[in-house]
Formats: structure tokens, sequence, C-alpha cells
């Protein structure tokens, strides 16, 4: 075996070479890779290999381009220098394909004359992702196998295919064996090394589709899937590449191709995307936590509380294959929750994502019971009861009485301090916060809140729990409303603001929407009910919009009425808002003027980017990224605007102070984040390069 360099090695088998690349963990095609390649090509056909089998050493085959090198000059050899080399040699070059084939990775298999895959490997096209297109030849030569259509379709979700559809589209000329890819390769490349007939290019195919074809295939897209284009910039330009590779001139195509890759390289909504990617494997690390601290054993879990979010969480551990038994002191509670579960879970049958045996399987793990005694042998208990420390407080010394010893027990409380809640058991560093987002089922976003005296392996099972429930761990502190509600109250009272001195809710929802969010605030008010958050029935004076609107029934869109009236299918600001807007301008004597739209943009997200500093700057979170995170994936911040961090960045922390300091000159009640003020001034960033 020769060593090419660090990454690849030659070997050789009855005259077949076999080009090895070993770059973990991902075999992501950075420069070494690219280098070896173009040198193990070269090294092979000088030994007069009678073919070449290309594959790879570790989990998977090449996981696409190092992402790591977007954004600093690109070093040469590309990958197209190697495909070019690969289609260049006079010998068959066979991709032998494992795990997944992705972006470059399935490029580069894609300029091979041969591909052969083991059923488990997936091949796909996921740029999209990045905010990119398929950059080494992707939008020219798919389509030239698949035809435009499927191509599209690949491209534009980014989701892979198994090799087994990969087979049927063509894109894999044939199947090995699991377990024994190395040799059905080198049998394959016997099979087809010294055929006569020219070797198969992909290059050298035709488009079946013309290009009046092509455009009715994109315009059938867009149609179909306005939301995929919705901000996203990388689908339109996927859909342009494609469209040229129907021109049928390979070398034109690849120019076009290489033309739209830099300019959405370039792109805001590309770096946020990346961002994103890192980030979001960034957050479940945390620091001092390390490999050897192995998350505890958890099968049968508790959920207490079988309301809104107990009912949510139950299905979300049903469908990860957990047994619950869901409490809940009052019966008809428990019924509405049964019956809640099973119609979604049958639901989802009725859609066609779930099979009738799983289904089944599902609603045979789920216990209903009425006394917290049944949770004596569970592994995980979630508290979902009422948001009340008092009452909390009493579930968890009734839980610390009866549960397990070394059995872990979660709050999913909105607000309260979970060390307080610790605090009543005897078993302070057993408890934790797991904080679900309505519907839990669904949403993505699980904040893990780690109190003073959480154990290590507790918070491990918490990381290790959320990746197993499909969903986004990231860690907080304890502090008043964790990552996500803390900044998202910020905005709210900055909407207010901004509303009594003179923008319309309506106005605000819309900048809102503009800016990508699924929703602006008082719609999204409207949906959760204003009964719900930030409404004290006791204690209620009239003072604000939303107390008048409350104590006059208008609770959101349960009632009919909230913020906006929702009688007719679109809904309107109501008229009891303008009144109630008028009465406290009136009571604080304030004289409305118009609002444009770039200071409701500014004055709803510079608070966002003022509290995260703060967030940084108290230790809630490990690092700044993770409050990007957090936003992305609980309250639908746009991904391709890359979370508060990443847009405070993007618009300049400086300009941020300025405006915020203004805000408090003119009486606002907001305290300036000493961090942000002091990266502002030496011009620093909080997450972009
Ligand atoms: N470049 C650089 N690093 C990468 C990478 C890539 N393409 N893919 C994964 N990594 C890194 C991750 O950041 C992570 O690093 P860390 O351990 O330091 O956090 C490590 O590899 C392992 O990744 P995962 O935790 O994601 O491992 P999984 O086993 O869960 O998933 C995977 C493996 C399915 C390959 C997943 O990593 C993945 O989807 N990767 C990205 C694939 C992709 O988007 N490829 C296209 C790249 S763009 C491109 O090819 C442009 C071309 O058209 C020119
Ligand atoms: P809910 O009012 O829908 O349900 C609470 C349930 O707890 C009721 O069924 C009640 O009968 C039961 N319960 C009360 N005391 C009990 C006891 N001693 N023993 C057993 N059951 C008892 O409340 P919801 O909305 O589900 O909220 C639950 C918790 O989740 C709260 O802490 C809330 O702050 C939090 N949360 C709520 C979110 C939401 O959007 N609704 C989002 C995230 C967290």
């Amino acid at each position: 075996m020769k060593s090419i360099n660090s990454v690849v090695t030659l070997d050789r088998v009855d005259g077949i070479a076999i080009l090895r690349l070993d770059s973990p963990p991902v075999n992501a095609l950075g420069l070494a890779l690219r280098e070896g390649i173009l040198a193990g090509i070269a090294a092979a056909l000088d030994g007069g290999a009678r073919a070449i089998v290309l594959i790879c050493e570790g989990r998977t085959f090449c996981a696409g381009a190092d992402i790591a090198e977007f954004g600093k000059p690109l070093v040469a050899p590309l990958l197209p220098e190697d495909q070019a080399a690969i289609e260049a040699s006079p010998v068959p070059v066979i991709a032998a394909i494992h795990g997944t084939a992705l972006g470059g990775g399935l490029e580069l298999a894609l300029a091979c004359h041969y591909r052969l895959a083991v059923p488990s490997a997936s091949l796909g096209l996921p740029e999209v992702s990045l905010g990119l297109l398929p950059g080494a030849g992707g939008t020219q030569r798919l389509p030239r196998i698949v035809g435009v259509a499927r191509a599209l379709d690949m491209m534009t979700s980014g989701k892979p295919v198994s090799a087994t559809t990969a087979r049927e589209l063509g894109i894999v000329d044939a199947l090995a064996r699991e377990g024994h890819l190395l040799d059905d390769a080198i049998a394959f490349a016997r099979k087809v090394e010294g055929a006569s007939a020219p070797l198969p290019r992909v290059r050298d195919r035709k488009v079946a589709d013309t290009p009046e074809e092509a455009a009715a295939a994109i315009a059938r897209l867009r149609q179909q899937q306005p939301r995929l284009f919705q901000g996203f910039k990388a689908p339109g330009h996927i859909c342009e590449a494609v469209a040229a590779s129907t021109l049928n001139d390979f070398e034109a195509g690849i120019a076009e191709e290489l033309r739209l890759f830099q300019d959405l390289l370039a792109s805001d909504e590309s770096a946020a995307q990346i961002h994103a990617f890192f980030s979001e494997r960034a957050v479940s690390k945390v620091p001092g936590l390390g490999k050897e601290v192995a998350a505890r054993p958890v099968k049968a879990t508790g959920v207490i509380g079988a309301g809104t979010m107990g009912t949510g969480i139950t299905l979300a551990l049903l469908a990860a294959g957990f047994t619950v038994t869901l409490v809940d002191r009052d019966a008809e509670a428990l019924r509405r929750a049964a019956a809640r579960v099973e119609k979604t879970v049958l639901d989802q049958v009725a859609k066609g994502r779930l099979n009738e045996d799983a289904a089944k399987a599902q609603l045979a793990r789920l216990t209903l019971a009425e006394s917290v005694e049944s949770l004596a042998d569970a592994d995980l208990v979630i508290e979902a009861v009422f948001e009340r420390m008092a009452l909390k407080q009493q579930v968890f010394r009734e839980l610390d009485a009866v549960v397990r010893p070394g059995a872990i027990l979660a709050t999913n409380t909105s607000f309260l301090d979970v060390d307080a809640i610790a605090a009543v058991t005897s078993r302070p560093g057993d408890v934790i916060g797991l904080h679900f987002f309505a519907p839990a089922n669904i949403m993505r976003l699980l904040e893990i809140v780690r109190g003073k005296a959480v154990h290590g392996d507790v918070l491990a099972t918490a990381i290790w729990l959320a990746r197993k429930l499909g969903k986004l761990g990231v860690v907080s502190g304890v502090c008043d409303g964790f990552i996500a509600n803390r900044l998202m109250a910020r905005r709210g009272e900055a909407a207010d603001a901004l509303m009594l001195a003179g923008a319309s809710p309506d106005q605000i929802d819309r900048v809102m929407t503009d800016h990508g969010f699924p929703m602006g605030p008082y719609r999204m008010m409207d949906l959760v009910g204003l009964d719900v958050v930030g409404w004290d029935r006791e204690n209620s004076a009239g003072r604000t919009v939303q107390e008048i609107l409350c104590e006059a029934g208008h609770w959101g869109q349960k009632t009919g009425s909230g913020y906006y009236e929702h009688a007719s299918g679109t809904p309107v600001v109501s008229s009891a808002t303008l009144a109630a807007i008028d009465t406290v301008r009136a009571r604080e004597g304030i004289s409305p003027r118009p609002i444009g739209d770039d200071e409701i943009l500014s004055g709803l997200l510079d608070v966002i980017v003022n509290e995260g500093a703060k967030l940084v700057e108290e230790g809630i979170v490990y690092r700044a990224a993770d409050i990007d995170m957090a936003l992305i994936a609980g309250y639908g911040w746009p991904v391709y605007r890359g979370g508060p961090m990443f847009w405070g960045d993007a618009v300049g922390l400086s300009g941020i102070v300025e405006r915020l300091k203004a805000r408090i000159a003119q009486g606002q009640p907001i305290t300036l984040s000493p961090l942000l003020e002091r990266m502002a001034a030496k011009g620093q960033r909080f997450v972009r390069a």
C-alpha cells in the first residue's frame, strides 16, 4: 500500500487500483483530499492500473465540500480538477459508496464512470440547506441522468435518496452487498475493465427535457411550493442552473453553474445558513462535559399534568419509542389528553406518515393514571402542571417521595426558578428543566435548564433525550424566561411601545413577517391567547392595551377576537383594540406619530440583541450562537437571516448601541448591556468571523 498523502492511499489488487480516502469524520473534500485524489489518479495510471476504485474509510463516503473552507480564499486544486482527471482517465473509475454521498461527494461520484453503492447508503445534493447550489457540476450532471423535474426536486428539497432509489433512477449503476463493498467493487471493475466501447461519462449524455419543458417544470415547482422560494435565494438559482443544462452544452452549463454558485457563496443568506449548520452542532457541546460522562438509561417515562403541554410532550415521547405514564388528578383532563393522543397518532396514519403497526405500538405504550404512585418506577418524569410555584413545589415533594432513586425529575416551567423547585427535593442534582415549546410534539426547540446543583450525567441525559426526540436541545442557565421567552418578552415590550407611539399592530406584524418570521407578535398573542401570557387576572388594572382587551373578554382566536377580529377569514385589527390604544395614549399623554417600517424592524430586533448580550455576560448561555439556534428552532426566526446575534453582527453593533441609547434617552425602560457596548466600541462581533 502506498501513501499518496496524509489522507489518501493507493493499493493494488490484480491490476485494479484501490484509491482510499480517509479524512475523518466525514471525508469532507478539503484541500488534502482534493490533492490526494488528483495525485492518486495519476499514480494509479502511471502504475498501469486497468481500473480504479474510489472508496472511503470510516463511517461514510464523502459528505461534500469542506464547509469550513467557505468564506476563505479557495486553494487549488478544486473539485472540478479532480473530476476532470477522472473523466480523462483512459481506464474506468468506479465510485464505491457507503454511508452518505452528499453534495460535492455525490458530484465527485457523478464524474466517475460508474457508481456502486451498498443498500444502506444515501445520496443527495443538500447544498440548498446551506443557501448554496451544487457547485461542482451537480446541476448539470444530475438532470442528464434523472431529468429536470426529479433533479429539481432533489436539489431544492436537499433530501437524499436511498441507494435503492438511486439505483432505480440510474444514479447508481449497481448495488453492492452490505459489508462487501470493496470486494463487489473489485468484481465490478473486472467486468468493465477493457471493454471496447468508450467509457461512459455523464457529461456526454443529453438532458431529455427541452428548455420549454424545463421552464414548465420550474413554473410548477414555484406554484406548488412557493415557500421554498420565500426569502431563500438558492432555490431560484438552482432552477436557473438546471434550466441551463437543457441547452446541452456541458461547458456552458458549468460556467453558468459557477456564476450562480459564486453569487450564492457571497450572499448573506448562505453565510447565515452556514452559521446555522455549525451552530446546530455546537449547541450540543457543554464545556467541561466530556464524552466520558454517560447519559443515564431512560426507557420508562412519566408525565404529570395532562393539559396542553403534557399531552404534546407525551406525543413526542411516544413517537420516540418511550413508554409513558401520563398522570393528572383530573380524570376529565386525562380523558381529553388520551383522545388527543389517539387522534394525533391516527391522523399521522391517515396522512401516510406512520404505518398502522407503528401507530398501534405507540398507543400501546401509553398508560393513564390519576396518582403519582404510578410513577414509582419511571426513569424520567416531566412535570407540566399549572405555572404556580407552590403547586410545582408540592408536586416535586410528592415525586421525590415516590419515584425511585436515580430517576430524573424534570419541570416544563416557562418562567419559574428551577433551583427553587429542585430545592424542595432530597435530590436537587437529579432535577432539571426541560422546557418544551407548544405544540410540544412539533416544535423543534427544547431548552434544557441547568440548575445550580444539576449533576453532569443528568445534563448529558437531557442532551441525549433532545436528540432522541428529534429536537434541538439548547442549554440555558436559570433566569426569568430562559433564552427564547426572555428575548421575545423584550420584543413584545418594544412592540407595545411602538404601538403606543403610533404604529398599528398589523403594521408591526407585517414588518416581522416581511423579515421572515411566520407571524408577528400580535398575531402570535391572538393564537396563544392574551390571557395566557402577561396577564395577571387578579391584579389586572386596565392599564395596558392587553389588560383592557383581556378584561373585555377579547382573549384571541379562541374567543373570536383579540388584537384582531377573526370572524371573517382575514383577521383585521379590531375596533376594541384601536379604542384601547387610544385610551392608553390619552392617559399617558402620547400623541401618535407616523412610524416607518425601518424603525419598527430595528426597534423590535435591537432589544433582542441587547438582551442576548446579557445572556452571554450573565453566563446563561455558553456561546452567542446558542441564542441564534434557540430563536430559529423556537420562534421561527428565518434561518436565512441566521438568528439575532448574526443579524446584530451584520447590521453593526455600534448602530444598535446608538439607537438603544436614543430610546433610553426618550425614557424607554431599556438597560444597555455593558458587554454589547464594549464589543461595539471595539468593533467586535458575536458570531460572525
Ligand atoms: N464540511 C465540513 N465539516 C463537516 C461537513 C462538511 N461537509 N459535514 C460534516 N462536518 C462536520 C460537522 O461539523 C461535525 O463536526 P464536529 O464534530 O466538530 O461538530 C462532524 O463533521 C460530524 O458531523 P455530524 O455531527 O453532522 O455527523 P452525523 O453523523 O450526524 O451526520 C452527515 C453526518 C449526514 C454527513 C452530516 O454531517 C451532514 O449532513 N453534513 C453536511 C453535508 C452537506 O451539506 N454537504 C454539502 C456541502 S456543500 C458542497 O458540497 C458544495 C459543493 O457542491 C461544491
Ligand atoms: P394546562 O392548564 O393546559 O394543563 C395543566 C394540567 O395540570 C391540567 O390538566 C391540570 O389538571 C393538571 N394538574 C394541575 N395540578 C396537578 C397535580 N397536582 N397533579 C396532577 N395534575 C395536575 O397547562 P399547560 O399550558 O399545559 O402548561 C403546563 C406547564 O407548561 C406550565 O408550567 C406552563 O408554564 C408550561 N408551558 C406552557 C406552554 C404553553 O404554550 N402552554 C409552553 C411551554 C411551557
